[in-house]
């Protein structure tokens, strides 16, 4: 849906507390996971985002019934799997649903997903997640955009990733958690994200050691029961704000976190010379004590810094005096945001993936969000700038940030949206 844009004026500190969501890219593989249980799962901590919605339409298509049982709670119930394939429409929409294909595939023996495609930022490869399941014994066939996977019996093996792949390790445990085989996965992604769709599996009878480590064993069970699940809090939500908090030279508080999994965003903004204070499940971002320096900033795979924050973190130094460097290799085109930036006065200079960033004020100026990240990085450079910038693409926005228009006017910004009511219509 098309939504009207937002508008912001800039300029002042934010103030106050804001309570973190709990995690998107958490949440949606262990939405997925539920299809391995035909009983009955509840979960917490589900973020209403345009995402969670998306996957909701495919589980639907698969066979899941679902119901809201509170704000953030949903129940899930796939007695049968009633569709085998994923179509493109469904899966274009959203790459991360590739993964639907290990679970479709472990449920029900074979499995028809469309080909992800790119995305705004580039290509978004999934041949990590094909290799490991041919490795481990499935038969996979691409024939007119589509993947057919197809088992006759169980998962079984070890496969060595290429690189870390969040997505080809959920995509993988996925399939070779139900049967009766052993399968060892190397080079195993220790993103949070996978640690939790783990302890998800386990809480239900799975039987996956070595979650959080490189080497991940997944017996296969015969069955998993239902239950009831918390999701961990978004990291790059959270992120996000500490962030914006940065870059308005704030002061605010964070609630619902996990400052272990936000230590590679404390790091940077510490040695940026923002003060950041942990507590238990908080914490506070304060950029009110000395002016701030430039960094350099190298993305990686979880502990290091996150690509999902790389624009946001380009839109704060572009107002930090000096130069700095920001160079992601996770995604080497994710630079969307760059272009708008320049409209709004910053100095970034690409070359590869490599942006270089010579810092000073940013002023007001209609700018265009083409991704999520990219949306929140204009909202970044918007909170900076006198006056008011007008931030279109807004759409994007709402597949990660829950009420984020409520939440921002929680801290203290002025922002509205106006017609939102006639466009909701
Ligand atoms: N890669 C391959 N081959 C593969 C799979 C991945 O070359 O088969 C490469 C990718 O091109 C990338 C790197 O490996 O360079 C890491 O990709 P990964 O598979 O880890 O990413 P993903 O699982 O597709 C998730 C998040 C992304 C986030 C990445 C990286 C979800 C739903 N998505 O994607 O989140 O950028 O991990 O951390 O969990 C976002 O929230 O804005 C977002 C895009």
């Amino acid at each position: 849906m098309q939504l009207t844009p937002l508008h912001i004026k800039g300029g002042r500190p934010l103030a106050g507390t804001v309570a973190a969501q709990h995690s998107k890219n958490a949440a949606l593989p262990i939405i997925v996971a539920s299809l391995l249980s035909r009983e009955k799962v509840t979960l917490h901590g589900i973020p209403r985002l345009s995402d969670v919605y998306t996957i909701l339409d495919l589980m639907h298509h698969l066979g899941t019934q679902h119901a809201w049982v509170g704000e953030n709670s949903l129940e899930l119930h796939t007695p049968e799997i009633l569709n085998t394939d994923a179509p493109y429409a469904l899966v274009s929409k959203m790459r991360a649903s590739f993964i639907v294909l290990g679970a479709i595939l472990a449920r029900a023996g074979r499995a028809t997903v469309s080909m992800p495609g790119g995305c705004a930022w580039g290509p978004r490869p999934v041949d990590q997640h094909v290799k490991a399941l041919r490795a481990l014994g499935a038969e996979m066939t691409e024939d007119g955009g589509n993947f057919d996977a197809r088992r006759s019996g169980s998962l079984s093996g070890t496969f060595q990733f290429e690189l870390l792949t969040v997505g080809g390790t959920h995509n993988s445990i996925l399939a070779a958690t139900l049967g009766d085989g052993v399968v060892t996965l190397e080079n195993a992604s220790i993103d949070t994200d996978v640690v939790d769709m783990i302890e998800f599996l386990n809480a239900l009878g799975a039987d996956i050691q070595g979650a959080g480590t490189n080497t991940v064993v997944i017996r296969g069970v015969e069955a998993l029961r239902g239950g009831e699940y918390t999701v961990i809090p978004d990291r790059i939500e959270a992120g996000t704000f500490m962030i914006m908090a940065a870059a308005t030279r704030s002061r605010v508080t964070l609630t619902n976190i996990r400052p272990d999994h936000l230590r590679a965003v404390s790091l940077k903004l510490q040695e940026m010379g923002v003060e950041i204070t942990e507590g238990e499940g908080t914490v506070t971002v304060d950029a009110t004590v000395r002016e701030l320096r430039p960094v350099n900033i190298t993305t990686q795979s979880y502990p290091g810094f996150p690509t999902d924050l790389q624009p946001q973190m380009s839109a704060l130094l572009a107002t930090v005096p000096g130069t700095s460097v920001v160079q992601d290799p996770v995604y080497p085109d994710r630079l969307t945001h760059v272009a708008e930036l320049h409209r709004m006065g910053a100095n970034i200079t690409v070359s590869g993936y490599t942006q270089v960033i010579q810092g000073g004020a940013l002023h007001a100026a209609p700018v265009k969000a083409a991704d999520l990240r990219a949306g929140a990085a204009l909202i970044i450079a918007a909170l900076t700038a006198e006056s008011e910038t007008v931030i279109d693409g807004v759409q994007y926005l709402n597949r990660g940030y829950e009420r984020l228009v409520e939440r921002l006017r929680g801290l203290g910004v002025d922002v509205h949206q106006p017609d939102m009511a006639l466009a909701m219509d």
